[in-house]
């Protein structure tokens, strides 16, 4: 089978072309949608996608700002952050890059963030409306899949779409966003017995472990979409997906590769956030 590779960069730039409009719109009435960045420590794969993310803004023309804080930056300093974004009016959308240093309690962190500005979606309320069919703010990545998916053409009603991984940022909202599209849903993980009996159950096959080249070709069923979520630095220093990429070429019927599938599209999901934040924001002002 001719696998289709899945041209993530191509989708992100649809995605930013079709924000335009909606900023200039804001920008005539004076509001221009702004993105704060919040970075603790110096781990360079976190410092490489704030770096991305700050430019993806410039280039919709959004405002942006990134605090760099210390490593050793307590839970009160970065508490002490977010409560400034959230009474900055110039911004719209907060995002603090995770993971978090162990001493900084992530829960603490995401719950000080307003809903409102809330464009990662990982505030609690935000996971709630998701979990009971009302999205409000959506997680990036798993938004970014749907939004491909959509864009390729994929019909999830009735699909089965297995996912490996259950973290908060990835697994289990895309589990939510694919119910809301129909599918049917498992979801499984490291403990899962029998893993690629169930992957190979997946018409949508999506990737979220973290562990490199994890998925090999004998995992997924001939004509399956596979969708990689995984960035891994290997030992070279290169950049691998979660799945044998190579092995699944001429089995899948599409997939994404990495680098260029799935990570263009979450910085374009977080702008759209980020814009969508801010018409909320700017029409509760009472200037629509
Ligand atoms: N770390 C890895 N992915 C993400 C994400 O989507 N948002 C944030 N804030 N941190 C991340």
């Amino acid at each position: 089978m001719n696998t289709k590779v899945i041209d993530g960069k191509a989708h992100a730039r649809a995605v930013r072309e079709a924000l335009r409009p909606r900023v200039d719109a804001l920008k005539s009435r004076g509001v221009v949608p702004g993105l704060g960045v919040v970075l603790v420590g110096d781990n360079p794969a976190s410092r490489a996608y704030v770096r991305s993310k700050g430019r993806a803004c410039a280039e919709v023309g959004l405002h942006s700002e990134q605090y760099d804080l210390q490593p050793t930056a307590s839970e009160a300093e970065v508490l002490e952050r977010v409560h400034a974004l959230n009474a900055d009016a110039r911004i719209h959308g907060i995002m603090v890059q995770l993971p978090l240093p162990e001493h900084v309690r992530v829960e603490r962190v995401i719950d000080a963030i307003s809903l409102a500005k809330d464009v990662d979606g990982f505030h609690p309320q935000n996971v709630g409306l998701l979990a009971t069919g009302h999205p409000n703010l959506v997680p990036c990545t798993p938004a970014g899949v749907v939004v491909m998916l959509e864009r390729e053409g994929i019909d999830l009603q009735g699909r089965h779409a297995v996912i490996v991984g259950r973290s908060n940022i990835v697994g289990k909202p895309m589990a939510m966003l694919l119910l809301q599209k129909n599918a049917t849903v498992t979801i499984c993980h490291s403990k899962s017995r029998a893993l690629a009996a169930l992957t190979r159950q997946a018409d949508v096959l999506v990737a979220a472990v973290g562990r490199a080249k994890f998925i090999g070709g004998d995992m997924v069923r001939e004509g399956a979409v596979v969708i990689d979520v995984g960035i891994n630095r290997l030992p070279d220093g290169k950049l691998a997906g979660d799945v044998d990429y190579a092995s699944v070429l001429g089995r899948a019927s599409h997939a994404t590769p990495v680098p260029g599938g799935v990570g263009p599209m979450t910085i374009a999901m977080l702008l759209a956030n980020t814009v969508y934040a801010a018409e909320r924001i700017a029409g509760k002002m009472g200037s629509e």
